[in-house]
């Protein structure tokens, strides 16, 4: 039925369930899905591995001289879920955990870093057919996409998912916690220098804090076959 394929950036806040809805979306419609910010926990985990990170200071300076040792790919998996590699191991699991997301905004503000990864964002994107979720995609990688939301929900709600989340995986933490983790990261997310989160004048605004998981899934694919019938005529 659709033979044109497009790009769709989605970006949002943490734990606004951007990434659930843009999976949900590519698997509908055929396309791929790219969790960038799993990009940027899988250079954060290897920072912390290598010992480049102390008491929640990252060695900015190593760090970068090493990208080249960082290789961050994604592996298909049979349920249909895409699993975050790091030099070809396995790291879906572990980037998930809070000390990564202690870390993450603090490696995610080293210019080097981004510039690398969005290069590597932007060749996924390449033949189009795909939905990427971050933080920059509609702004920086793809700001040309034909598709773009921007996903908000309260911090309260969001932190009230994570935990969730948290305590399904069996992830030791409190409430308070993810909520305060969920506050800074917001904070240095939008103040970052380089490509700090913002809506693209040209993205369609969600709110999804009062909406369910089908609501919000239906919404999206409403928005995108109309932009696909836009498209086409
Ligand atoms: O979506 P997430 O919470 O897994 O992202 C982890 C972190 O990565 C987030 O705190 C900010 C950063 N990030 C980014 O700077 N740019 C992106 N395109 C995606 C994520």
């Amino acid at each position: 039925m659709i033979d044109k394929k497009i790009i769709i950036a989605i970006d949002g806040y943490s734990s606004s369930g951007k990434s659930s809805m843009a999976r949900a979306l590519a698997s509908r419609i055929g396309y791929r899905y790219i969790d960038s910010g799993a990009m940027y926990r899988a250079v954060t985990l290897w920072a912390m591995r290598n010992g480049l990170v102390d008491a929640g200071v990252v060695d900015a300076d190593n760090l970068v001289a090493s990208l080249g040792d960082i290789a961050v790919d994604f592996m298909p998996m049979p349920d249909g879920r895409q699993h975050t590699l790091l030099n070809r191991e396995d790291v879906e699991e572990e980037i998930r955990r809070l000390e990564v997301s202690n870390n993450v905004s603090q490696v995610s503000v080293i210019p080097a870093v981004r510039h690398r990864l969005v290069a590597l964002q932007q060749a996924m994107g390449k033949s189009k057919g795909i939905v990427m979720d971050g933080r920059d995609i509609g702004t920086t990688v793809f700001p040309f996409a034909e598709m773009k939301v921007f996903v908000t929900a309260s911090p309260e709600t969001r932190a009230q998912r994570r935990y969730e989340e948290l305590k399904a995986k069996g992830v030791k933490s409190t409430y308070e916690e993810v909520l305060d983790n969920v506050v800074t990261r917001d904070h240095i997310d939008e103040t970052r220098e380089e490509s700090p989160l913002r809506k693209a004048d040209d993205a369609v605004v969600l709110d999804n804090s009062y909406m369910t998981v089908e609501e919000q899934d239906s919404w999206l694919l409403n928005l995108f076959n109309s932009i696909i019938a836009g498209n086409e005529d």
